[in-house]
This record gives C-alpha cells, sequence and structure tokens, in this order.
C-alpha cells in the first residue's frame, strides 16, 4: 500500500473514498460534519436511521453522497467521542481497511486523525493507522497452493495534514509495519521450512538488502570453540544444525551497541520432556523473539537511525532423540557455570545463557533478549501483554515508556533475590527451572545469572507474539515497542 499526505478538506477531496468518523451517540467529527452540511444533513439522516450506532469498528459505505466529490464515504464508529481509546481507534482503522480493501475503491482519504484519541499526537494517530492498515491486509500464503488474489485492492490511503509531521510519521509507520511483517512471515512459516539454517540465510539476506547491515554465521563447530555447550547441548537432539546468527547494524560510528538477543528457537518439542500433542503446532512460534529482532533490525536499517544495535539469535531445534539431553544431565555454560537440565523443556534459556554470554564481547550499552520463554507468562499476564524483567530500573523504565508510546505495551515483574533459591542443585552450580511459582521469574532469574557485568532487560513474549484459534498467526509483537525504545534511547541521548 501507498500512502500519501493530503491537505484538502474532506468535501472537497479527490480520492475514491473519504473516512471519517461517528461516535457512539451519534456525534459527528469535524470532516464528517462538513459532509452533513454540505449535503444538507445527510448523515444526520442515515444515522438517525439507525444503520450505524458509532460503536468502534462499526462501518457504513455511502455512495454519492450529494455535493461531495469523492465518490464514497466511509462512515466509521469510534467508540465515545473524545474518550475513544487506543483499542477503539484500532478497530476503527481495521475495519475501514477490510472494507475498502474489498470496494471498487483505489484511493481512499482518512480524516481520522483529527479525532481524539487518549493524548495521542496526530502523528502517532498517523503511524498507528499504517502499522494497523497493514496488519489488517496481512495474509499469509508461502504454503498455500490456491492463493486468490484481491479482487479490487485498496493501493493507497491518504492522511489529512494538521500539524505538518505527517510525512516522518508515514515513513516511521511503512517501517515499522514492514518490519513486523517479516516477523509475522518468519513466524508463521512451518518449522520443516524456518529451520536455523533458513534463519541464518534469511540474515544473510538482510545483510545484502542494507549496507549498513554486516551479517555473521557461527556453526556448531565455532560455537564449540567459544565452549557454548549448553547451547549445543539443546540442538544434539535434532537433525537441524544450529546456528548462531549475528546481524550488526551500524548508524553511529564506534557508540556502543544495543544488543537484542531473539530466542530462534524454531521447534520445540519440549525434547525428552515431551510436550503434550494437543497444540504442539504452535511450538513453530518458539522463535518469534528471533523474528522480532529480525524485524526490528529492518525497520532501523530502513530509516537510517543513528544509533548501533546487534542482533544476536542463537537458533536450535528441542527434539527427542537418543542423543538429546535427558533430566539429570549437566552442561557447562560458555561462561563456565556448570547447570542441571531438570526439565529438557526449559531450553530457552539453555541457548539464551550462551548466547547472553557471547554478547559481552560488544561492549554492550544494554542488551534486551526477547523470547517466547514461559507458558507462566501467560497465566501471569494473558496475551495482552508482554512479560518485562530487568536487572536495572532505568532500562525497565524505559522499555515500560516504549510500550506505552508504542501501544504495545509490557508489565514489570520482579526478579528479587528471594527467588534466586528456587534454582539451586544438588549437583551443579545452577538448575534450569525453579520447581512451583513464579515460572516466569525463576527463568528470568536464572539468565540473570548470566548477565551481571552488563545492563540487561529480559522480554518474555510467550503470550504476545502470536494468536491461536480460529485466526491463528504471528502478531509481529514487540516489534513497535523495540523500535520505540531505539527512537526514545535515540532523542535522550542527544
Ligand atoms: N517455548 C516454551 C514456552 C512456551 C510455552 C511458550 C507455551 C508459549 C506457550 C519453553 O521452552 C518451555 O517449554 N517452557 C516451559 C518451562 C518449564 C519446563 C519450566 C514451560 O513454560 O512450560
Ligand atoms: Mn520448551
Ligand atoms: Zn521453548
Amino acid at each position: 500500500m501507498h500512502y500519501f499526505v493530503t491537505t484538502t478538506p474532506a468535501s472537497t477531496q479527490q480520492s475514491d473514498c473519504v473516512i471519517v468518523a461517528v461516535f457512539d451517540q451519534g456525534q459527528l467529527s469535524p470532516s464528517a460534519k462538513i459532509i452533513n452540511d454540505q449535503s444538507n444533513g445527510y448523515l444526520e439522516k442515515v444515522i438517525a436511521r439507525g444503520d450505524i450506532e458509532g460503536k468502534a469498528g462499526q462501518t457504513l459505505l455511502l455512495q454519492d453522497v450529494e455535493n461531495i466529490t469523492s465518490p464514497r464515504v466511509l462512515l466509521v464508529g469510534c467508540g465515545k467521542q473524545d474518550k475513544t481509546t487506543e483499542k477503539d481507534f484500532n478497530s476503527a482503522i481495521s475495519a475501514i481497511t477490510k472494507v475498502l480493501n474489498d470496494s471498487g475503491a483505489d484511493t481512499a482519504s482518512s480524516y481520522l486523525s483529527e479525532i481524539n484519541v487518549k493524548d495521542r499526537s496526530a502523528t502517532w494517530k498517523t503511524r498507528q493507522t499504517i502499522i494497523t492498515a497493514e496488519s489488517a491486509l496481512y495474509k499469509y500464503t508461502a504454503t498455500k497452493s490456491d492463493v486468490k488474489a484481491v479482487n479490487k485492492p485498496l493501493t493507497q490511503l491518504g492522511f489529512f495534514d494538521q500539524d505538518g509531521d505527517t510525512q516522518s510519521a508515514t515513513e516511521l509507520g511503512q517501517a515499522i509495519a514492514t518490519g513486523m511483517n517479516l516477523a509475522r512471515e518468519l513466524s508463521n512459516l512451518p518449522g520443516n521450512v524456518c529451520t536455523p539454517t533458513y534463519l541464518a540465510n534469511q540474515a544473510v539476506e538482510l545483510g545484502q538488502r542494507f549496507e549498513s547491515v554486516t551479517t555473521t554465521i557461527l556453526d556448531e563447530a565455532e560455537m564449540e570453540t567459544l565452549g557454548m555447550s549448553s547451547l549445543l547441548s539443546v540442538s544434539r537432539g535434532s537433525r537441524e544444525e544450529a546456528k548462531l546468527i549475528v546481524m550488526n547494524y551500524q548508524g553511529a560510528g564506534d557508540d556502543r551497541p544495543v544488543v537484542l538477543v531473539g530466542k530462534g528457537l524454531t521447534f520445540d518439542a519440549g525434547g525428552i520432556s515431551l510436550k503434550p500433542a494437543s497444540g504442539m503446532d504452535e511450538m513453530k512460534y518458539d522463535m518469534c523473539g528471533s523474528a522480532s529482532v529480525f524485524g526490528t533490525i529492518s525497520a532501523i536499517a530502513e530509516l537510517n537511525l543513528p544509533i548501533n544495535v546487534v542482533g544476536v539469535v542463537p537458533s536450535s531445534e528441542n527434539m527427542p532423540d537418543g542423543d538429546a539431553n535427558k533430566p539429570g544431565d549437566i552442561v557447562t555454560s560458555m561462561a563456565g557455570k556448570t547447570i542441571e537440565i531438570l526439565n529438557t523443556d526449559a531450553e530457552g534459556r539453555l541457548i539464551l545463557c550462551d548466547a547472553l554470554t557471547y554478547s559481552e564481547r560488544f561492549n554492550p550499552e544494554v542488551v534486551i533478549d526477547i523470547a517466547t520463554l514461559t507458558g507462566a507468562v501467560i497465566v501471569a499476564l494473558g496475551h495482552q501483554t508482554t512479560g518485562l524483567m530487568a536487572n536495572d530500573q532505568d532500562l525497565a523504565d524505559a522499555l515500560l515508556k516504549a510500550g506505552n508510546d508504542s501501544h504495545d505495551r509490557a508489565w514489570q515483574l520482579p526478579i528479587w533475590d528471594d527467588y534466586q533459591p528456587q534454582l539451586d542443585s544438588n549437583f551443579a552450580d545452577i538448575a534450569n527451572i525453579g520447581g512451583k511459582g513464579a515460572g516466569s521469574i525463576t527463568a528470568a532469574c536464572f539468565l540473570s545469572r548470566f548477565t551481571e557485568n552488563f545492563t540487561w532487560a529480559h522480554l518474555d513474549i510467550a503470550g504476545t507474539a502470536w494468536v491461536s484459534g480460529k485466526d491463528k498467526g504471528a502478531t509481529g509483537r514487540p516489534v513497535p515497542l523495540l523500535v520505540q525504545f531505539l527512537l526514545n534511547h535515540i532523542e535522550t541521548k542527544k
């Protein structure tokens, strides 16, 4: 989709369709009022008839409204006037995108930037419109044979410009949306296509697409030399070779980088501690953390952001096999700490700990890992909110703020010392599970043992990276949060 900026009022706009808002008591947005006045009260008449009430996401497509230059007017419900929530706004955008993408309209102009969404700026609304529209348009087709093209797709969407900053908001929105779609696509691919080697090839491709990105791939022999026995122990039960993928984005000379470590478990069967059969297909999504790193690097490279970011992706499968990890096995991590593997299904932390240790060589300003790490985070926060844990409160606060700014929100859980004894082992320096209670916290506590030398935060995205059920698919989260964090980080350093 192409996005453009327009300063033409709704009544004289030359698009195939103009989009204006209606609120839940039948009130009209400013541009809707103009159209209503020009057409001698037509919108009020239609609303009085009861065809649209203004509930968030309701739509009504009108044709040939009198005295209006555009042939179509799309009314969309935006909830309570002056109290439209981000959720209402997203439902409205999603709805108009779906309606227009299947109508005769080729171009449309949105006047929704003029409505009040909490205290969001017009540029936020522009950016969010693009992100939400692209999400609504995303369709997975890679492994389907009977793909029908949309009959009459919407190809251009314009934004009514009110405060002059719409162009950069448009570019930002597009870069984030493209990054999210890359994350979605990698995540949705099945485990037999999206293997560690496939991810490594994708990283090489990203390096070829952007001059600012340099990719390095480490194979198992190189990881062996580095002493990454914890990571390699997870991969031993798999026929697919593990990869350590490093994507280096250089946008700010020799500044210390932000390192993003993404869990790239391309299929998690649980290993010898095998998972139950039901829903196991969804464990192809156990690489969504790495997908968000790919998406974020694609977005910042497209935007040429003045910052250095290193993406580190430990990638492996976790399978049952004669050579797989067994409960009770003890491995030595790259950091030298021995780990008793009491549950082979707690494999994420086993590959992440070595990747975190590896990150130290970049002299990072901060390290953030992103991982579908625990089912327990879904119990704690559901599918709405990402779990956040950190060894530094300023970094935690910056990530919470980035989540609020981008409306891709996280919530912090504590990793106080009090939890650490749950990881005690009789036979090794640390156990890989923390027993009953606080499963997400003890997982983060495990990681914290490998991040003592730097500022670190952990995002547990097990609940937010994909949705199950009829609309099963990856969400592209937390790409918006991560890009926002990097944008804010650049601002605070100015
Ligand atoms: N990839 C899973 C976490 C997960 C589970 C994500 C369900 C999304 C939905 C992770 O490797 C795992 O299996 N974690 C275990 C840890 C447990 C064995 C301590 C879990 O959460 O059950
Ligand atoms: Mn697991
Ligand atoms: Zn896993």
